[in-house]
């Protein structure tokens, strides 16, 4: 589509520029409020972060299929609301084939077991952790109270350690000294009240420090909002919807996940080494868990809820025939929920946790073919994600109202009492090389930001390198990318927003539903494990 080829053509000038950039240098050009200087520099070079390679061989493409998370049952439904149980446990799992790969896993699974609820119907998750280390349990894009939204030092100590809350090494930019800190044994309760657009939201951990090797290791699920209005539309459901959690990774020569921690424990010292700093990248990609895998599909259209649950990967999705043709990748929900109305990509990219509902029609798809989704950031093998096996003729009485939602959020600059700016961008940590944001590592007992509830604002964000920024609690509307109108794949209401090299972005949220301690930070996990986190206090 014509917006992304003016913005290919811009990256292809960009790349020659950046290369006579350092990092550092381009540091120095981005002002925080320059909103001008960022747009020129607003390029992208395809990754931030270096690649781990696999020391085992890896199988060919599109011959596993594609797993389908189990839904977990509630243990107990009353008054309107349901009960579930997740144990975080160790367990092995066979993702390449022949080979064991040990995990850290929701329910022995990795992704974890996919929850289901409607808009408005609260429940409770008690997560028991029986794995070796801490753990903290967030729900990704939930309408959460402060008490049960994973605050990343509200750990969960497992058995054994009860006396030892505040693991050592932790120096003092990035303390877990934190006197607000809600701290249990084995168990936690998580009361969640949905009461939210429906959509695709995903739970994973967020302990301070230790948030991407955990992800990295398993802990990351699915969680779908539904409601009656969305299940009214008449969009392809059932097994036409196909919920695709997309992850890099790496495998060492014992089949165990590769990942270069300075503390392999992940007791103690945060962080990853050189080369890897910028974000860890694997060599294998994985929906659902399966190396490149294969679905088969009818001659119809089908929905998929696309999430990067990628440590530090971006992905510009296309889906190619085997003719050669691309189809439509028809975009109808973003991070928070429906779009007003549809907005057909050619190419849709998609940063570290945000999440993508799109329609594909394969009706013009001739059972026996084929259509590979494809990464045209990849490179050699990360270039291809997975493929849909045109299987069947069939009949298809979905359809693609012109009309999605009409309960998007309009706040207009004007509504807003405030504007603030935070500056995303690498800098010392401790004496060490970290992410920061408006020049400061993450402290939790450090309020930066102070919001009235109910207020609306704008905030403008800007970026050395890549950051998909994100806030808890709410979503949010974008305003602006690069000084200019927001891209197609902007639309609707956000929780994860994608700054691009030297880029800034303007959002608009209003700070509604709860008080207390909440977050935003950088969604590469990498970043956000070192330093690139802040608060946010609603009163
Ligand atoms: Cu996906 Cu702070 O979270
Ligand atoms: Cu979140
Ligand atoms: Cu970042």
């Amino acid at each position: 589509m014509r917006e992304h080829d003016e913005d290919r053509s811009g990256r292809a000038q960009g790349l020659s520029r950046r290369r006579a950039l350092s990092i550092g240098g381009a540091l120095g050009l981005v002002a925080v409020t320059g909103l001008s200087t960022a747009a020129a520099l607003a390029r992208r070079p395809s990754i931030t972060g270096a690649e781990l390679r696999s020391a085992v061989p890896l199988p060919p493409a599109f011959q596993v299929p594609l797993p389908l998370p189990a839904v977990l049952a509630p243990v107990s439904t009353s008054g309107g609301a349901d009960r579930y149980e997740i144990t975080q446990r160790e367990a092995s799992a066979e993702i390449l084939p022949g080979v064991k790969t040990p995990l850290w896993t929701y329910e022995g699974a990795f992704p974890g077991p996919t929850i289901e609820s409607r808009r408005g119907r609260p429940i409770t998750v008690t997560h028991r952790n029986e794995l070796p280390v801490p753990t903290v349990m967030h729900l990704h894009g939930g309408h959460t109270p402060a008490a049960s939204d994973g605050y990343p030092t509200d750990l969960v100590l497992p058995e054994g350690r009860h006396d030892a809350a505040m693991p050592a090494g932790h120096g003092s930019g990035h303390g877990m000294d934190d006197p607000r800190a809600v701290v249990t044994h084995l168990t936690r309760d998580h009361y969640f009240p949905l009461d939210q657009r429906p959509t695709l939201l995903w739970y994973h951990d967020h302990r301070m420090g230790f948030t991407a090797p955990a992800i990295w290791r398993g802990l990351a699920g699915l969680h779908i909002v539904r409601d009656d209005a969305e299940d009214d539309l008449g969009l392809p459901a059932g097994r036409r919807e196909l919920p695709l959690m997309i992850t890099d990774r790496a495998f060492g020569a014992d089949g165990g996940l590769a990942y270069p921690a300075l503390d392999p424990t992940l007791r103690e010292r945060p962080g990853v080494r050189e080369p890897y700093l910028a974000g860890v990248l694997g060599d294998v990609i994985l929906v659902n868990g399966a190396p490149w895998p294969v679905h088969e599909v009818d001659t119809a259209r089908h929905r998929l809820r696309v999430l990067n649950a990628s440590n530090a990967r971006h992905y510009e999705l296309e889906a190619v025939a085997d003719d050669g043709r691309r189809l439509d990748l028809v975009q109808i929900g973003a991070d928070q929920g429906l779009l007003a109305a549809p907005v057909t990509h050619r190419l849709l990219p998609i940063a570290p946790a945000e999440r993508y509902d799109v329609i594909i029609d394969f009706s013009g798809v001739p059972a026996g073919g084929r259509v590979r989704l494809l990464n045209r950031l990849g490179v050699g093998r990360t270039r291809d994600v997975m493929a849909f096996q045109v299987a069947r003729h069939a009949t298809d009485d979905s359809r693609i109202p012109r009309t999605l939602s009409d309960d998007l959020p309009a706040w207009r600059r004007s509504d807003a009492v405030r504007v603030r700016d935070f500056s995303f961008r690498t800098g010392r940590m401790d004496g060490d090389h970290g992410w920061l944001i408006g020049g400061l590592p993450f402290d939790p007992a450090r309020t930066d930001v102070t919001v009235r509830l109910g207020d609306v604002e704008v905030w403008r964000l800007v970026a050395d390198v890549h950051h998909p920024v994100h806030l808890h609690l709410v979503g949010f509307r974008m305003l602006s990318r690069g000084g200019r109108a927001p891209l197609p794949h902007d639309a609707g209401l956000k929780d994860t927003v994608s700054l691009r090299p030297g880029e800034a972005v303007e959002i608009i949220t209003r700070f509604d539903g709860y008080r207390g301690r909440y977050l935003f930070h950088c969604h590469n996990a990498e970043h956000e494990d070192m330093g690139m986190m802040a608060n946010l206090e609603i009163i």
